[in-house]
């Protein structure tokens, strides 16, 4: 058996700065409502009709992931896509990366498990990797919300969290089971998908042929839906019970934790984690104020911002953590 290690990470968001007074032009609302309950002080918004998609941005996240990681494009072996933004309804931007970054026909798998869709992701590379049937997997999250929002009143209390960007990383064999992705964590829990849920151009209840002849302007299964009381009280519970559940699988205590990365859902439940665990500033980091909640992003792009910030340094414990759309929710426990 071997461990898996992260390797090489990069991110790209787009250059677009979208603020809350520039939303506040578009719907009623206002900084000071977006701060006081999400923290979030701006978003990146891709430029409508411009050059990014889920599958580009994603792309240009990994070729600095996989510079970073020294090793050739093709010496890739596998690819992990995670996202609930994707180009296509099928097939999924997975096979996209392997066509747009040229590499040879290697397995291309979508995930989708939207906030924890990088967690997802990197727990199936590391099993692949444990094994020894793949040495480096590509794993990306990417999304594109700005395309898929209400930006009016009525979408209010969804569009002005949600923002645009993606972050890659590469894992890679690591012989030293002391080190690198020690353990991952998967819950998840159906009974309240549709609590935050996008549910059309799904086939569950409609024929297409029908959504085509009705044509509703105002059908709003084409948004998506957040109750988001429920959704954070059922976030503080969860993002707890998985941080403690991967420390306690690796006999570790919460002072153990260097640097935890929460998924950046809003601003006040890592505060909420923080607070609760004790944690000091320098061992939690945020940027959902910079780019709001970039959802299978949000992680990895928040991993390499630490990383690049020299945050996380060789020996440190990382532990990562999401929560969800599904209600779906996980951690990984990481030796750096
Ligand atoms: C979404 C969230 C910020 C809303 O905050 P809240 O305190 O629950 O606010 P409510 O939804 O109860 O709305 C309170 C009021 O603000 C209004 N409101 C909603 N969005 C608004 C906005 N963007 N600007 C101004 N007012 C807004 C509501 O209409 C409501 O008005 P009313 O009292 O007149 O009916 C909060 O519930 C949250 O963060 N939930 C978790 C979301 C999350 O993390 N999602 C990602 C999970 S991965």
């Amino acid at each position: 058996m071997y461990n898996s290690k992260i390797t090489g990470l990069g991110y790209y968001v787009p250059e677009n700065v979208v603020t809350n007074d520039d939303l506040s032009k578009m719907m009623d609302t206002n900084d000071a409502w977006i701060q006081e309950r999400t923290g979030i002080k701006e978003r990146r918004h891709v430029l409508k009709g411009g050059e990014d998609t889920t599958t580009s941005m994603g792309v240009k996240a990994a070729k600095i992931a996989i510079e970073r990681a020294g090793i050739d494009k093709n010496d890739i072996d596998f690819i992990v896509f995670a996202t609930l933004s994707p180009d296509y309804y099928f097939p999924g931007p997975g096979v996209l990366v392997q066509r747009d970054l040229g590499i040879k026909t290697v397995g291309a798998l979508d995930v989708r498990n939207q906030c924890s869709g990088f967690v997802y992701g990197i727990s199936v590379a590391d099993q692949y990797i444990k094994t020894g049937m793949y040495k480096n997997i590509l794993v990306i999250g990417s999304e594109l919300h700005s395309h898929g929002m209400d930006m009016t009143t009525r979408g209010r209390g969804v569009s002005v969290i949600f923002g645009d960007g993606a972050g890659a990383a590469v894992l890679s064999r690591e012989e030293d089971t002391t080190k690198g992705i020690l353990t991952t964590h998967l819950h998840s829990e159906g009974q309240h998908a549709e609590e935050l849920s996008l549910i059309a151009p799904g086939m569950g209840k409609r024929w297409v042929t029908d959504i085509l002849e009705d044509n509703d302007p105002n059908d709003e299964s084409y948004y998506p839906h957040m109750n988001g009381q429920f959704v954070f009280k059922n976030a503080v519970v969860r993002f707890s019970e998985v941080i403690m559940e991967g420390l306690q699988a690796n006999k570790l205590a919460v002072s153990d934790i260097n640097m935890l990365i929460p998924h950046q859902a809003n601003l006040r439940i890592s505060q909420f984690i923080q607070k609760k665990f004790g944690l000091q500033d320098d061992q939690v980091f945020n940027n959902i104020m910079k780019y709001g909640n970039t959802t299978a992003a949000s992680i990895p792009i928040a991993l390499t911002e630490a990383w690049e910030q020299g945050k996380i340094k060789k020996g440190d414990l990382v532990v990562l953590a999401a929560f969800g759309s599904g209600f779906t929710w996980g951690s990984a426990i990481i030796r750096w």
